[in-house]
């Protein structure tokens, strides 16, 4: 439980009484009331009023607001406010200011506008989350500690090319050892001194925030940026942990956010939790695969939903309603997933600036009569309901799909084959074609534990860490099926080609040479033809495109070859038995049809059988406590739907039983208890 003082679905969100007057505060109490809502993100964005100049904190509101809080039944998600710096403080140390990618210095203004390399930023910082934990430590609405907000952004100031050139000698020890990982004989780069090295960006070796000359470079920066951030991060968890080494600590994650290493990260968070803002337009698959992918940063803990809106956002370029239900709906999408909290952003909508035509509980109406109110109050009566039935429930999947920042990093910067590769796309069509049948899946790191799963997935795993390969290996000869795709296996850590063949480190384990990679263009299709009479499900041909590997088996089987151009024939699917265990190679990007088959058949020959029996717009998982599984379906559709299923058991929220099979409405939701 993140903390049993609350023992049930938290639920709540962002509250800025600082932006009010006094007289609002009891509408706030009575409607939190109305609305079911026990806790309360504050103090985000309150540097400033704690802190009005360099010697002079003033609690008082803070501790107003608390108490007042706690008074009405409301508990506390207390941040550090250090998401944005004071004027006074841009003012008189500039050095706290940020220097862009175009190397301009920045002036005072926005938030996560601090230079993670200033030693005034971190002193400031850490004094006042000192001063925070030293003052609210007895509190008891404080349930979790929220250090700063969303970090995030890169800095290019003087300060952080110092800081990276340390970061650099800590990493490489010597420049030899540097200028060898970086490749540096290419074009006359050779360092002979650290001062020498230089920031990568537009006045240096990159171009449109993600072109590079030198991969090597702005791999290691984005490593060292991630690590600056965290290393802010850092310092306020210790200041807190001195005073309240038993309230647990997080700082708002963003699902797919690219800048920082969010697997680097976990070990630090107490809990994550993150903030999920899908579009009108999102795939539904997409925003769960994100939240399983939270969820996997901590092996698979529970984690929280920090934000999302009740109804809206501001910040995107068409703010559509979330429609009727919707708002519950991907409420609990978030609960299937391993959230043990609910909450938004904001509870009160505010008045001014940039977010004022952000959605809120409390709309600029200012009463509860409104179609958001109403569907907020509902579902905080539900939350209440459940109580902490579902507390700490874990997925139990038997799937595991693999996700990794440093391989996005570098596959964003490489330069060619082809600029249409995207990492995330990848990685979520084989999750789709998972989502779809129904098949739970886990989103691990390169670093966790293969053996747990039945079947682990990479998808373009063009970088292939230390240790990687033999730990694939051995997860295939102890009886896993591995499945990898075109493009993996090419490069180490540093985007150093591994010579002697592609996939590299993984050509054993996949019994394949690829020996050419050819790009193709969007109006280019080439395709899978599926030998002989098939292989289960994959049967005919399917269109396939993006990148094609151009393969010769060594010891793997062909499954399928290329339909035409001048590699018709060659193989295009390979399967190699490796020990007790297999190793798929998919070397092209297929069209999901594919993909279904495969993934399919692969978790039918394991017993790993779809969860229900549903249209693909239901989403269907599992959280698993003890003796009990609770099976969620969702009717992300817009007609009713029919699911079958073969445990019965007692729908959480309607209380009736269910046996085997239930009607779900257009965006309803059921949550069977079923005995596992
Ligand atoms: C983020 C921030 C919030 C708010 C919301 C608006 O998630 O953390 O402060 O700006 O976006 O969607």
């Amino acid at each position: 439980m993140i903390n049993d003082k609350l023992p049930k679905i938290w639920y709540g969100g962002d509250y800025n009484p600082e932006q009010w007057d006094a007289d609002i505060w009891a509408e706030d109490d009575r409607m939190f009331k109305l609305a079911g809502i026990d806790i309360a993100t504050i103090n985000v964005f309150s540097w400033a009023l704690i802190q009005p100049d360099e010697h002079t904190y003033d609690f008082t509101s803070l501790d107003e607001t608390i108490e007042r809080l706690y008074r009405n039944g409301v508990y506390v998600c207390l941040a550090t406010g250090t998401g944005a710096h004071p004027a006074w403080m841009a003012r008189r140390y500039p050095e706290v200011l940020r220097t862009d990618y175009h190397g301009r210095k920045r002036k005072f203004g926005g938030r996560h506008n601090s230079n993670p390399n200033s030693d005034v930023y971190r002193r400031f910082a850490k004094t006042l989350a000192g001063k925070l934990a030293e003052r609210y430590k007895d509190y008891p609405a404080v349930l979790i500690w929220h250090i700063s907000n969303e970090y995030g952004g890169y800095d290019y100031s003087e300060q952080s090319e110092a800081a990276f050139r340390v970061w650099l000698q800590a990493r490489y020890g010597t420049l030899e050892a540097l200028n060898k990982a970086w490749n540096t004989r290419f074009w006359g780069h050779t360092f002979y001194d650290w001062e020498e090295i230089v920031l990568p960006n537009a006045l240096s070796e990159e171009w449109d925030g993600n072109r590079t000359n030198f991969q090597g470079i702005s791999l290691d920066f984005r490593r060292f940026m991630s690590d600056s951030l965290l290393e802010c991060y850092k310092l306020e968890y210790d200041e807190i942990k001195k005073h309240t080494p038993h309230i647990p600590i997080t700082t708002n994650l963003m699902g797919l956010y690219p800048e920082l290493d969010y697997f680097k990260w976990a070990p630090h968070l107490d809990v994550i939790s993150w903030d999920n803002y899908p579009s009108f337009d999102t795939p539904v698959s997409l925003t769960a695969m994100t939240h399983d992918l939270m969820r996997g940063l901590r092996q698979g803990q529970p984690f929280m939903l920090m934000e999302q809106t009740p109804s809206q956002q501001n910040w995107q370029p068409i703010n559509s309603l979330k429609r009727p239900g919707v708002m519950r709906l991907w409420s609990y999408q978030a609960v299937a997933r391993g959230a043990d909290t609910v909450m938004f952003f904001q509870l009160r909508r505010s008045v001014g600036a940039c977010e004022k035509y952000h959605g809120a509980v409390i709309e600029h109406v200012g009463h509860e009569h409104t179609r958001v109110f109403r569907e907020c109050a509902a579902l905080g009566a539900e939350l209440g309901r459940l109580g902490d039935r579902l507390l700490d429930a874990r997925s139990g999947a038997r799937v595991a799909i693999l996700f990794d920042w440093e391989n996005r990093w570098a596959l964003d910067l490489s330069s060619g084959p082809t600029v249409r590769l995207k990492y995330v796309d990848e990685v979520h069509k084989y999750y789709d074609a998972l989502f779809k049948q129904h098949i739970p899946v886990d989103m691990i790191g390169v670093e966790d534990e293969l053996g747990q799963y039945e079947i682990v997935i990479a998808p373009v795993l063009y970088m292939v860490k230390p240790g990687f390969a033999e730990r694939a290996a051995a997860f295939a000869a102890a009886g896993g099926t591995f499945v990898t795709t075109f493009f993996s296996g090419i490069v180490n850590e540093s985007d150093i080609v591994t010579l002697g063949g592609y996939p590299g480190e993984l050509r054993k384990l996949l019994g394949v040479w690829a020996e050419e990679i050819d790009a193709l263009f969007p109006e280019q299709k080439n395709s899978i033809v599926v030998k002989d009479k098939g292989q289960g499900r994959l049967s005919g041909s399917y269109d396939c495109g993006i990148l094609c590997d151009l393969l010769h088996t060594e010891s793997a089987h062909v499954v399928a070859e290329y339909g035409s151009d001048f590699y018709a024939g060659m193989p295009c699917v390979t399967v190699n038995r490796f020990g007790e265990g297999e190793a798929w190679y998919v070397a092209s990007s297929p069209e999901p049809a594919f993909l279904e088959d495969l993934l399919g058949q692969l978790c039918e020959d394991r017993g790993i059988l779809p969860l229900v029996s549903a249209p693909a717009d239901v989403e269907a998982t599992v959280r698993v406590k003890g003796e009990e599984r609770f099976l969620f379906l969702l009717n992300h559709g817009s007609e009713e739907a029919s699911v079958r299923f073969d445990t019965g058991g007692i729908d959480l929220l309607s209380g009736e039983e269910a046996a085997g099979q239930v009607r779900i409405p257009s965006k309803g939701v059921a949550i069977i208890a079923q005995r596992s």
